[in-house]
């Protein structure tokens, strides 16, 4: 499939999501190229009346939502979230997924189990059987973090530092990211859980069990996979 095909797919996928915002809800904004769509989307409905509060996954998103006229507050203003869209980089159909390919997993983990109900928006190529083939984003605390990649490399998870321009990528919250080239995840809740014991480690990207409503787009048309 082309990009501009994805593209479209991905449109689909986050104007159907939209369409399960109400009024006077509490709405998480995930991020990502596809959550680009939905955040346009309610700013339309927004300017034509719709009453909802954000709150933003990242500075990309509390930018673009400022640029809508979308109302934002602060996670810990908001309590309770309605509802999340978000994006994924792989999903399985036992609602696992793989996050983090634009850097936003931390604050989208706390988003996403702040919330009531998770909405994934996703075009159709990101469904897979197996979680794995890209790459899983790993948070790091700067401070130390050769021994932790050591550590990651002696589990066997082929990390490599990820980086933007030649220089280390830093998260909003001023973390680096590992990207673990696994292949494939055979136990997606085991590799967290073991991930997570390493002191350094901030998050990891592997989402288990967090969705409740999965959209795939494909060209104008999209499948609602609900738990
Ligand atoms: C960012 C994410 C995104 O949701 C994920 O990378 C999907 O991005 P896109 O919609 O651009 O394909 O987890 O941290």
């Amino acid at each position: 499939m082309t990009q501009e095909e994805k593209n479209i797919g991905k449109k689909s996928a986050a104007e159907k999501a939209v369409e399960f915002v109400k009024d006077r809800m509490t709405v998480g904004l995930g991020s990502g190229s596809t959550v680009f769509f939905a955040i346009k989307k309610l700013g339309e409905q927004v300017r034509g009346g719709l009453n909802i509060k954000t709150v933003s996954t990242s500075d990309t998103t509390t930018q673009l939502a400022q640029s809508e006229g979308i109302k934002l507050t602060s996670i810990d203003e908001a309590g309770e979230i309605d509802l999340t869209i978000d994006g994924a980089d792989e999903v399985d159909r036992s609602f696992n997924g793989i996050k983090g390919g634009g850097g936003a997993l931390l604050f989208e983990k706390i988003v996403a189990l702040s919330s009531k109900k998770n909405i994934w928006i996703v075009d159709s190529t990101k469904l897979v059987d197996k979680l794995g083939k890209f790459p899983l984003p790993v948070e790091i605390i700067p401070f130390g973090y050769k021994r932790v990649f050591k550590l990651i490399e002696e589990m066997n998870l082929n990390p490599v530092i990820r980086k933007k321009n030649d220089e280390f990528y830093f998260t909003d919250s001023g973390n680096l990211i590992f990207d673990l080239h696994i292949g494939e995840v055979r136990d997606p809740e085991d590799m967290d859980k073991e991930l997570k014991l390493i002191n350094g480690v901030v998050e990891t990207g592997l989402f288990i069990n967090i969705a409740d409503v999965i959209i795939s787009g494909r060209n104008n048309s999209t499948e609602i996979i609900n738990k």
